[in-house]
């Protein structure tokens, strides 16, 4: 079954062509980042004006790189929530068009069980059950994946999601945006015992996350070194900024594992790109004697073959949606 998905829910516009599940047949992405860079951030209205310019060259490239025609595709995917809404919207819109003129079905997917789905690409062998860690520019949450359409929240954070947590850190650094690659590139010649930060920890919900406090430190850090005129070592400040990330995120997510049983771990998301992350992971899991399933980096930031991945297991669960489908800017992966 080939499936046309696209995304964009945030500053990517992709089209893909998955078949079956598993298989990439073409990956089409356009990002916007450079364009946003300048303001500091995704501006919304940028955003969507961008996707709707692109995209429906995006399907033609999709369509041309796959080797196929508009008649071999068997149903198209979009991602219909979480993100921005106007840049939602665009795709929804598309998607419903196109499944209407080609009288195929159509498959709304969640963007982040679409993030989870990255590793069935990468992964051929894995199946649910198993544990997943999110964590993207606007997601850090530890998921149940009882099966490829059946998900409990198990952890999340409470303020920041983690990529949003380094892109300001980054930004206040002059590292542009999105910053993260870049700081993780930087903290590989620091010192992570240099300077100490918070560790956040909430009272009563040992899985859930906060960043806000261990971003704020930083930038103090920064202000303060500033207005005296003194100099920061900035590789080491990213290192142990990132220490206090993986700090914060591989004990919750292990503990989450051991109370599933589980012997499988995914990440995935942006920031599963990190190096020190993965690496912490990997050694997590090792000690425990479970398996990690961290995707190549290519399929941790946002693109349409995870969209259309995810879209073959909700397609055979029969979650298909009609002219009426609307974009929805907040909504639980659970559903
Ligand atoms: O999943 P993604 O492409 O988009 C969202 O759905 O949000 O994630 C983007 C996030 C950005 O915050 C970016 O800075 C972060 O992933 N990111 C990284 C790295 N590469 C990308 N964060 C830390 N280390 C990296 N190597
Ligand atoms: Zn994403």
């Amino acid at each position: 079954m080939n499936i046309l998905a696209i995304e964009s829910s945030c500053d990517e516009t992709a089209v893909a062509v998955v078949k079956d599940g598993r298989t990439v047949l073409s990956d089409a992405i356009l990002s916007q980042a450079d364009m946003h860079e300048i303001y500091g951030g995704v501006v919304p209205e940028i955003a969507s004006r961008k996707h709707v310019e692109a995209i429906y060259s995006l399907a033609d490239t999709a369509l041309s790189q796959a080797g196929i025609t508009k008649k071999d595709i068997d149903a198209i995917a979009v991602t219909y929530a979480p993100g921005l809404i106007g840049a939602l919207l665009v795709g929804v819109g598309f998607a419903k068009a196109a499944a209407l003129a080609m009288d195929l079905p159509l498959i709304p997917v969640h963007h982040i069980r679409g993030h989870i789905a990255a590793n069935y690409i990468a992964f051929p062998d894995l199946e649910p059950p198993f544990l997943a860690l999110v964590v993207s520019g606007g997601h850090s949450l530890i998921v149940d994946v009882q099966d490829y359409t059946k998900m409990k929240v198990m952890g999340s954070t409470r303020d920041d999601a983690a990529g949003e947590c380094f892109d300001k850190v980054a930004r206040v650094m002059g590292m542009g945006y999105p910053g993260g690659k870049a700081l993780d590139a930087l903290a590989k010649s620091g010192d992570e015992t240099k300077y100490v930060l918070p560790r956040s920890k909430i009272d009563g919900a040992p899985l859930d996350m906060s960043f806000s406090g261990l971003k704020t430190a930083v930038l103090n850090i920064l202000h303060n070194a500033s207005q005296k005129g003194e100099q920061v070592d900035e590789p080491s400040l990213c290192a142990s900024f990132q220490a206090a990330v993986s700090d914060t995120l591989v004990p919750r997510t292990m503990e989450a594992l051991k109370q599933t049983g589980y012997k499988k771990l995914v990440i995935a998301g942006g920031v599963a790109a990190n190096s020190r992350i993965r690496g912490d992971f990997e050694a997590a899991t090792a000690r425990m004697g479970a398996v990690l399933y961290a995707p190549p980096l290519s399929l941790c930031g946002d693109n349409g073959a995870m969209i259309g991945a995810q879209a073959y297991y909700e397609y055979l669960a029969g979650n298909l949606a009609g002219p009426e489908l609307n974009a929805i800017a907040t909504l639980s992966v659970e559903k």
